[in-house]
């Protein structure tokens, strides 16, 4: 097999066409079942990437040209079950560059943009990916249900 170059890390672009395509990615996997729409979706992406809060970003991972993945870093959670802040959101690999290493990628970006930032300690909620981020070296600080869906609080010191 080739192998192929890792992934380019960069900030998520108003008005790019990788906005739309990450707000779509974003609205079936974690906004759909809250009532929220693609236009939400879009609206959110838009303010987080024109007037960021603090230590507030948008990631993607492009491989060549194509959009592989997102993952947002921001001061507020959807619907928190708890009382900190920031966290690390929505992280989406595209299913056709999955178990590459994407994720991975944008999880450090995340990270090292976060320690710049003066963040020495993230947070994120997970329903399934608990496995990923414990090789990525976050650990469980909680387990808990909300709406009737079993969630893992995680956190990562930086
Ligand atoms: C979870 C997700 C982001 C992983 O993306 P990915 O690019 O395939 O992950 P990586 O290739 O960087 O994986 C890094 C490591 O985690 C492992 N891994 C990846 N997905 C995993 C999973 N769902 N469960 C367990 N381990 C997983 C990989 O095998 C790899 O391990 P290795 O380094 O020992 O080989 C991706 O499957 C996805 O977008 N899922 C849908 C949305 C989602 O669940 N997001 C998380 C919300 S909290």
């Amino acid at each position: 097999m080739m192998d192929r170059p890792p992934a380019t890390i960069l900030p998520l672009e108003a008005q790019s066409p990788e906005l739309a395509i990450a707000a779509s990615w974003r609205h079936e996997a974690f906004l759909k079942d809250d009532g929220l729409t693609v236009a939400d979706s879009a609206a959110q992406l838009t303010r987080l990437v024109t007037k960021p809060e603090g230590p507030e970003t948008a990631l993607i991972a492009l491989l060549g040209e194509r959009l592989a993945g997102i993952c947002l870093l921001v001061l507020h959670e959807l619907e928190p079950a708890h009382d900190l802040s920031p966290w690390l959101a929505s992280l989406y690999v595209d299913p056709e560059f999955r178990r590459q290493g994407v994720a991975r990628r944008l999880v450090r970006a995340i990270e090292d943009h976060a320690r710049r930032n003066a963040v020495r300690r993230l947070h994120l909620y997970t329903v399934d990916a608990e496995d990923f981020y414990l090789k990525c070296g976050w650990t469980v600080v909680e387990r808990f249900e909300a709406g009737g869906v079993s969630l893992v609080l995680m956190a990562r010191d930086l």
